[in-house]
């Protein structure tokens, strides 16, 4: 893939709505948080805010309702350097919503109204099947209805088009899917969730990521938090570890971690350099609050490389 190849994203586009509090409520308890905000969020619209502040040239495929707010976030996703044509207004629905609470310790729980996001329908895949064909890879990720996200890779398959799952949230998948798959990027819970195997440690990855090889899928990365991740491609396995900050807020860190590590591969940077240059912008989102308020530009990651050496 060259410098100027082309993404094609395809994903959610949520208000989230986030509340910081001391601690998560229990069931039944009410607890007085101490900021709240509005922030432009969404598992698709972040990554692909990722691919575009990062330097790729992007298309995204989406839908927002017929409001305010989604008309807010189609703007800003243009000034993210994002082609937003293929992103569909839905009469009659709002745009996705994310409840989210973070506590004291940047942790997060999130819950979802779909909203809009339930409109991007395999019918509408198709009526953006050409951004598609034209890209060379296609980023995913599961806050969309999954026989559309099936149509999408099967579609980019057909068109040599490269197909990146993150499977977030974690859902169970079909082995057609999978097959189509050419990079996944579970996390520990998500890899358990595919793989029935619990990733507490290298050797955990390394056999979950040989169960997801078994599939069809070549190069598996295991996001494992503050450890890094567990790089494996066709089996041949290491551990890269990420940069240590003071967190935060960890909305969207893995988000970032996907656009930004498509868009080093599709500037052909070798893998071990595209993983590191997604660890820096993953690095720097979590010293920031929300979801895209907090992703990066192409200079500040580029400089936080230079400062680490
Ligand atoms: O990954 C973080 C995102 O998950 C939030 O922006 C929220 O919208 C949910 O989709």
């Amino acid at each position: 893939m060259s410098k100027n190849a082309k993404l094609a994203v395809l994903g959610s586009i949520n208000a989230d709505h986030i509340l910081n509090l001391a601690h998560f409520p229990r069931p039944g308890e009410t607890v007085i948080g101490q900021n709240y905000q509005v922030a432009f969020g969404g598992k698709g619209a972040n990554q692909a805010v990722a691919a575009g502040r990062a330097g790729a040239d992007i298309a995204f495929i989406g839908c927002v309702g017929a409001d305010d707010i989604g008309e807010r976030i189609r703007e800003q996703l243009t000034q993210d350097n994002i082609d937003t044509t293929p992103v569909e207004v839905v009469e009659g629905e709002s745009t996705g919503v994310a409840m989210i609470f973070v506590n004291g310790d940047g942790e997060n729980n999130i819950g979802i109204y779909s909203g809009a996001n339930a409109a991007l329908t395999p019918d509408c895949v198709a009526r953006h099947q050409q951004v598609i064909a034209g890209a060379d890879a296609l980023l995913m990720q599961l806050e969309s209805p999954l026989e559309s996200v099936l149509a999408a890779a099967t579609f980019a398959r057909q068109h040599q088009t490269q197909v990146i799952l993150n499977p977030a949230p974690a859902t169970p998948l079909s082995d057609e899917l999978l097959a189509l798959i050419d990079i996944i990027t579970p996390n520990e819970t998500e890899a358990e969730s595919l793989t029935g195997i619990a990733v507490h440690n290298d050797d955990d990855a390394a056999r979950a990521a040989a169960v997801l090889h078994a599939k069809g899928i070549g190069t598996v990365l295991i996001t494992l938090g503050s450890r890094g991740v567990w790089l494996s491609e066709q089996g041949d396995g290491q551990r890269i570890a990420g940069f240590s900050v003071k967190a935060i807020d960890t909305i969207a860190a893995g988000d970032t971690f996907n656009g930004a590590f498509v868009t080093a591969r599709l500037e052909q940077k070798p893998m071990y350099d595209a993983v590191r240059f997604a660890h820096a912008a993953a690095a720097i989102a979590v010293t920031r609050s929300g979801a895209q308020p907090s992703v990066p530009w192409r200079t500040e990651i580029d400089e936080f490389l230079q400062q680490q050496g």
